[in-house]
């Protein structure tokens, strides 16, 4: 058989695909974080890994999957968020920008799988199936193992449990609530997703309309997550949108760590923070470092974290930031307090040893 009659899609894509294997599993399950840190990776879009001294993994928003993959009928699907908000009906092009850093089945262990909302890219059937069918445990405060607990507010536990996670491994959280994972305390606070509550669950025949009414549910359908780890006080906004009660989560909370989704948001669109809404965040949370996040995936609203450094440098004198921030990529590592000067990340560029093995050129000065 030859290269060519053997080679078929199907060859190909599992050859391709996830396009970085196990790599970063691989870095992960190795990492052995520094006592007084936390290691945390950038999975894509709001999705991230936490891993502490003690080896408590937690996955906050791990999601597998990808936009629009084909032109299809050219409509946005009936009662969808931005169909909502701003009354368009076209497909909006949001392809995926990034690649699968991660292959969800290959790792071995997590002792709790979070989610901020129910929104597609913030959940994974994949992963729930892995954990799930995988039969992944960890310890509750006593020692006991317990099967690994799926957090969120209650429209996220209503689509895992949709998906077939049994009812039992759910926990609801609403703001206020406080759960304890090993040496991670979580603290469930408010979330400002205003597209979170223009989105309904309408069918092509019965499209809820949302017109006059006074929306009461945004805990129902959306929390932020403060994370107290031993390396320092993470804060996950979700999808949040700017809001004064930034400010009321720094009072309450010393935080170190900020993320926040940041998009160039289309003509008619009120989805993402912009970049004077990501320092704004900052400023009110009062935390040291604000990371951008969510920039990275959708090609309809790529944004440019540059603009966020631009208007940091012109500001921060005048207004006295007492954070900085930190421009990450997908699938990187960011470990705090260790990185905490870092402003740029940079992957891995290899090559340390070189030069410890003989070379292999024609001569000493060819290069
Ligand atoms: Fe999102």
């Amino acid at each position: 058989m030859s290269k060519i009659s053997e080679m078929t899609r199907e060859s190909w894509i599992s050859n391709t695909f996830p396009e970085w294997g196990t790599w970063l599993v691989e870095d992960i399950e190795n990492e052995k974080v520094a006592s007084g840190n936390v290691a945390m990776w950038w999975l894509g879009c709001t999705g991230i890994w936490m891993k502490t001294p003690s080896d408590t993994n937690l996955t906050i928003d791990l999601w597998c999957g990808n936009g629009k993959r084909t032109h299809g009928n050219g409509k946005m699907a009936p009662g969808h968020q931005m169909a909502n908000m701003c009354g368009a009906r076209k497909m909006q092009p949001n392809l995926r920008n990034v690649p699968f850093v991660i292959d969800p089945f290959a790792f071995k262990t997590v002792d709790a799988v979070l989610a901020t909302h129910y929104h597609q890219d913030h959940m994974s059937a994949e992963w729930a199936a892995h954990v799930i069918n995988s039969g992944m445990t960890t310890t509750d405060e006593s020692g006991k193992k317990i099967p690994v607990p799926f957090i969120g507010p209650k429209k996220s536990v209503a689509t895992w449990v949709k998906w077939g996670v049994p009812k039992e491994r759910c926990i609801t959280v609403k703001p206020g609530d406080v759960i304890r994972i090993k040496d991670i305390e979580i603290v469930v606070l408010d979330s400002f997703d205003r597209t979170c509550i223009v989105t309904t669950d309408s069918t092509e025949e019965d499209r809820e309309e949302l017109t006059g009414k006074c929306p009461t549910d945004m805990d129902d359908k959306a929390v932020n997550y403060l994370l107290k780890t031993p390396g320092g006080n993470i804060y996950h906004s979700g999808d949040s949108h700017f809001s004064i009660y930034f400010a009321k989560h720094g009072k309450d909370y010393d935080i170190d760590v900020a993320f926040g989704s940041f998009g160039e948001n289309p003509i008619g669109m009120h989805d993402k923070m912009t970049s004077i809404d990501v320092l704004r965040m900052a400023e009110n949370l009062q935390c040291r470092v604000v990371i951008p996040i969510h920039w990275d995936v959708w090609t309809n609203f790529q944004a440019d974290c540059e603009e966020i450094k631009l208007l940091y440098d012109f500001k921060k004198d005048r207004n006295e930031y007492r954070f900085h921030p930190f421009f990450w990529q997908v699938g990187g590592k960011y470990t705090y307090p260790m990185d905490q000067e870092k402003i740029y990340y940079h992957h891995r560029r290899g090559f340390e040893d070189c030069f410890e093995a003989p070379q292999n050129i024609p001569f000493r000065s060819c290069l």
